[in-house]
């Protein structure tokens, strides 16, 4: 299923209201108990007590466009309709999309060592891809590690439960800034610098973005109806939002969605180690699925010493 197209999100550069008085709605303990309550049943994501006035401020604007009055009314009418594109509003109010082209940069050269050793075609899946930032720097590296034609074979799928940042990263439009920190060789082979009405803008260049799928799915979904596996899986910060369990869930369903040998890399202030037994890490919140090519798990290192970039433990 590709991205339903949407809207830009105005409400991301709102600043955000604290204190009751400034506050258009009556938002009560309830309401936003069970806006928690919701969005952990629909996304996965476990909102802690400080999201509070973040939940107010991205949620006032649904009530608005809705012409409500209540947060009560809003969530009734969210249970009570069922009307996808809501949840779909819903949901994307209250995704965090913070990213960064080659963030966590020492991933990447990990991910240009490991490719070219691969049986080719090699696939990736970045599958908390937020603006597209993230699975264009997997897929600039792939060009870099496996050269032009080397990289055509190869694909990202790029997924990501939020519509609006989708239909963002599809576009591959960015501010120059969002990209000054890149060498001059990577700004000149993967971007076109934006000219007269679109000057301080790149966009990330057609070969780049061939390479890269973009589809809406939901981590938490049962089945995520995918057909291909992977050499690698990208899953960074975005397992912070979710509790123990549902990264175990999430866990369980990546496994035999990768290729033996595979890598799987985290966020980093996430830690699998004690919520999978199906991949250990190699290091640098990189793992690797202990599958052998019979399908038998290989056993355990029993050592800790790498476990120096994932110290601290998973958010709940
Ligand atoms: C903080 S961003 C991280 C983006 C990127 N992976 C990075 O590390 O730069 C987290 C992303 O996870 C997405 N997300 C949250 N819950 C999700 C879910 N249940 N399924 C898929 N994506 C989800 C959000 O929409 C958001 O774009």
């Amino acid at each position: 299923m590709m991205a339903t197209r949407a809207q830009p999100r105005p409400d991301r550069q709102e600043p955000v209201r604290s204190g009751e008085s400034n506050r258009d709605f009556e938002f009560t303990t309830a309401d936003f108990t069970r806006i928690r309550d919701l969005i952990h049943r629909s996304a996965g994501i476990s909102l802690s007590d400080h999201k509070r006035d973040m939940a107010y401020s991205r949620l006032a604007r649904r009530l608005r466009a809705r012409g409500l009055d209540t947060f009560r009314q809003y969530l009734d009418l969210l249970e009570a309709e069922n009307n996808p594109a809501e949840w779909e509003a819903f949901t994307n109010a209250l995704t965090t999309n913070l990213t960064a082209f080659f963030r966590e940069a020492h991933h990447f050269p990990i991910l240009a060592d490991f490719v070219p050793r691969r049986a080719q075609p090699v696939s990736v899946w970045c599958s908390a891809a937020s603006t597209g930032e993230e699975p264009y720097s997997i897929a600039m590296t792939l060009i870099e590690a496996l050269g032009d034609s080397g990289a055509r074979q190869a694909s990202v799928l790029a997924t990501d439960i939020d519509t609006q940042v989708l239909a963002k990263a599809e576009a591959g439009v960015y501010q120059f800034d969002q990209v000054k920190h890149l060498s001059p060789e990577r700004l000149k082979r993967f971007f076109l610098r934006g000219t007269g009405a679109h000057a301080g803008m790149v966009k990330v260049r057609p070969e780049v973005r061939a390479l890269v799928r973009f589809e809406q799915l939901n981590l938490t979904d049962r089945d995520y109806q995918l057909r291909s596996s992977f050499d690698a899986i990208f899953c960074r910060n975005v397992m912070i939002y979710f509790d123990k369990p549902t990264q175990a869930q999430v866990l369980a369903r990546f496994e035999p969605l990768m290729k033996t040998g595979g890598l799987l890399f985290a966020g980093h202030s996430e830690n699998f180690t004690y919520v999978t037994q199906a991949f250990k890490l190699r290091g640098q919140t990189v793992y690797e699925l202990t599958r052998d090519a019979t399908g038998t798990r290989t056993p355990q290192r029993a050592s800790g010493a790498t476990h120096h970039h994932s110290t601290s433990g998973v958010a709940a």
